[in-house]
């Protein structure tokens, strides 16, 4: 078993800085939990599948959030099984033991904790699962070392990422409209944050590097579903603990403006209208290894 990790005091405070915005991030994310489950099940399914996630086994959720795909791994594993779920940001996992609650489900524990510095556990995970949750890590490749210290031989780790922008048209609508009003940073795929590891072979080198094997990725197509642009805005904007910090420094007619005009451009986006809602495409990325 690997001993915690030294962190230095540049990636404590990233990770601080991190795990404050998705606290704050919390109560959108459950306001919008019926669009985030219809956004993103495709990737759980992929996941469990790339983790080989079995009824009775010890699984590690990295990152969970409000409690996915801890909850799908929870049902996978059945009551021999059982579901370690762990994320920084409290209110995130408050929220993740109420919905668990509400299923029912009694074999997931959830624990205010950072991936990095997870003491390891009395017996070694079966599997790993992490939700566009590792791509947040200071330093991603010393987090996923680590955890595979943790793991069985012959355990598999997934995790997801997004992919170039280019492949998912509301990202870039955002980016496109932002960049005209405000100053923000290139997209950098190789630092820790929402695009982190999204450009091509990032995803798989970084697994291999960690000492993972059979590494493997696959593409996931997925939409975001929305009623209109508006919505589509507002659930963009609120949920994203980065878009929010640069956005919130504008004045309130500038951020409106610019959010109208979001919502204009995907409203007259004909590629986006199906069956009378938006539906609008985006590629993430799964990537699984052995220990
Ligand atoms: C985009 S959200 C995804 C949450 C959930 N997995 C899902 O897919 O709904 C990213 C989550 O990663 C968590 N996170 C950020 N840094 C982390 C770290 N170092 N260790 C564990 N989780 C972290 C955040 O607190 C946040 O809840």
């Amino acid at each position: 078993m690997s001993e915690p990790l030294p962190w230095t005091d540049e990636n404590r405070m990233l990770a601080e800085r991190t795990r404050d915005d998705w606290d704050g991030a919390a109560q959108a994310w459950s306001h919008w939990e019926p669009h985030i489950a219809a956004f993103l099940w495709p990737v759980t399914q992929r996941l469990l599948e790339a983790a080989e996630i079995q009824p009775g086994q010890y699984v590690l959720d990295a990152g969970c959030g409000m409690g996915d795909p801890a909850l799908a791994v929870a049902m996978r594993v059945g009551p021999g099984g059982r579901v370690l779920a762990i994320d920084p940001a409290q209110r995130m996992i408050d929220t993740a033991r109420r919905r668990a609650g509400a299923m029912d489900l009694d074999n997931v524990e959830f624990r205010a904790a950072w991936v990095d510095d997870l003491p390891p556990p009395a017996k070694p995970f079966d599997a790993v699962v992490g939700r566009f949750s590792f791509i947040f890590c200071p330093d991603v490749r010393a987090a996923l070392r680590r955890v595979r210290g943790m793991m069985r031989p012959g355990a598999r780790l997934a995790m997801s990422a997004w992919t170039p922008m280019e492949n998912s048209p509301g990202f870039l609508v955002i980016n496109e409209m932002l960049r005209k009003h405000v100053v923000m940073p290139a997209v950098d795929a190789t630092q820790p944050g929402m695009h982190h590891l999204s450009g091509p072979g990032m995803l798989s080198a970084a697994l291999s590097e960690a000492g993972f094997r059979d590494v493997r990725t696959s593409p996931v197509r997925i939409y975001q579903f929305a009623r209109n642009g508006a919505e589509f805005w507002r659930m963009s904007f609120e949920m994203s603990a980065s878009l929010k910090k640069v956005l919130l420094r504008l004045p309130e007619a500038a951020r409106t403006a610019i959010g109208e005009e979001i919502a204009r451009r995907v409203d007259g986006d004909e590629r986006f209208h199906q069956d009378g809602v938006l539906r609008i495409p985006v590629l993430a990325q799964v990537g699984s290894g052995c220990a």
